[in-house]
Parts: structure tokens; sequence; C-alpha cells
């Protein structure tokens, strides 16, 4: 199996967009929660963990006067996501920068992107910090947002008991099933990972951890605008 980074998930890149839509249920409305979750008015924008760029594409879609400074440390996603985004014709309102978040949350001083972000947002990809480092970001996050600035992560929680985390694993079988779609072929397509940078395989935490860490980083208002089984679009404001 090909070695990739942590969150790449597929051996070959041009395999993630469809893949990842056959992995999980209702890929395309989680992002679509978390472009609509940010104010219209959002001009500077940060994205942590790019990948191919598909949230990047939804926001600049549905936004015609925001920029996006787009963060990952995967040079093959943030190549894909650049083709895609020049493709669109977007070129001109999205930066992509070869960083990992955890290097930017404990020594800022090494990533020249400013502060100031109207808003923040990360899709399937913090999930790979430690708790630790979660928190980390999620201050560093604070401090690079404006004043009313807004936070928004789309990622897979630990589900809340044993039971239902076997109820999870039944509803994403039957979806896929439901679906037409052979997991097991899609993940033959899957690429090994082990620890890169800050992130390694899944390091989950609950729903409620995501939620008081938020509170702890300064975000005075936490709310959970979406969530099906064991994937949440969670966040707030300052
Ligand atoms: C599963 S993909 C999700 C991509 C995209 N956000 C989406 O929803 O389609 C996770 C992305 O996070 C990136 N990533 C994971 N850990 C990272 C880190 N510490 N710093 C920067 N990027 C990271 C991976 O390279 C990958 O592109």
């Amino acid at each position: 199996m090909q070695n990739v980074f942590p969150g790449e998930v597929f051996a070959n890149t041009a395999d993630f967009d469809t893949g990842i839509r056959q992995f999980l249920p209702r890929y395309d409305e989680m992002l679509e929660v978390i472009t609509l979750c940010i104010s219209s008015t959002s001009r500077r924008i940060l994205e942590l963990g790019c990948g191919t760029g598909e949230l990047s594409l939804k926001i600049l879609n549905r936004y015609p006067e925001a920029q996006v400074i787009a963060l990952d440390y995967s040079p093959r996603m943030l190549e894909f996501a650049q083709d895609k985004i020049t493709a669109a014709g977007y070129q001109q309102r999205w930066t992509g920068i070869q960083a990992d978040f955890g290097d930017w949350a404990n020594n800022p001083e090494n990533l020249d992107i400013g502060s100031e972000f109207d808003a923040c947002v990360s899709s399937l990809a913090i999930h790979h910090l430690q708790d630790e480092m979660k928190l980390k970001l999620l201050e560093r996050i604070a401090a690079s947002l404006t004043q009313d600035g807004c936070f928004w992560n789309a990622d897979p929680t630990l589900p809340e008991s044993p039971t239902l985390a076997e109820v999870y694993k039944a509803a994403r079988k039957e979806w896929a099933v439901e679906q037409g779609i052979n997991l097991t072929e899609i993940g033959a397509k899957r690429g090994a990972s082990s620890t890169q940078g800050y992130s390694s395989q899944d390091q989950l935490a609950s729903l409620d951890a995501h939620l008081q860490m938020l509170s702890k980083a300064g975000f005075k208002t936490v709310a959970v605008p979406w969530k099906y089984y064991g994937l949440a679009v969670f966040g707030g404001w300052l």
C-alpha cells in the first residue's frame, strides 16, 4: 500500500473527490453547512487542511467578494486544489500555502499569513491532531480572527458510547448499500499513513470535548449546526 500523509486518504489524489463522497454520507451537505454559517460579509477567510479544494470552491462560489487563504501540508493535495480553483477562474481570490497547521499553532511567526480573518473553516482535517494540539490550534484561530469572527469545523467525533459506535457504523454501511457503494472496493484505493508533522491517524475527540475546547479557547457562542451520526459541524463566534 502506498504511503500518504494522514488525511490524504487515497493513494491517488485524483480518487479523492469521488472516493470521499462514497466513504462519507452527506459530504456536500456537511460542507454547505459550513459555507452557510459564514457571514456573507466575510472577506478574508482562512481554511485549514483544504485538501483538493472542495470547501474553498463552495465558499468562493457563494461569496463573490471572499478571499480564501488555504493551508495544507500536502503538496499533492495543494496542487490538485490549485488546478481546480484555476479552472473555475478563482485564482485571484485563492492562495494555497503549504504548511502544517500544528506548526502554525505553535510557531505563528514562521508563517506570514497575518491575522484579522473574518472566518476560519476546516473540514475532515483537525481530527488528525492530538487533543492538546487541537486546543492550541483553537487558541491560535481565536487570536487570528476579527472581533466578531467565527470558526466552523466539520469532523468525525468520538461516538458517545459503544452502542452508538455500532449504530453509527451500521448506519454508514446501510447508507453505502442504499447508494450501491462497495466500501471494500473504495477501501482498496486508500493509502497507508503514519505520523506526518503534527498529524497522525484519527485522534477523535467527543463532540462535548470539542465544545469545551472551543469555550476554553475564547469562543463565547458555541454551536453544532449539523450532526449526522458520527459526523458533526461545530464551532462558533468570539
Ligand atoms: C480528508 S482531507 C479533507 C480535505 C478537505 N478539507 C475536504 O473536506 O475535502 C484532510 C486534509 O487535511 C490535510 N492535513 C491533515 N493534517 C494536516 C496538518 N497538520 N497541516 C496541514 N494540513 C493537514 C491533509 O493533507 C488533507 O489534505
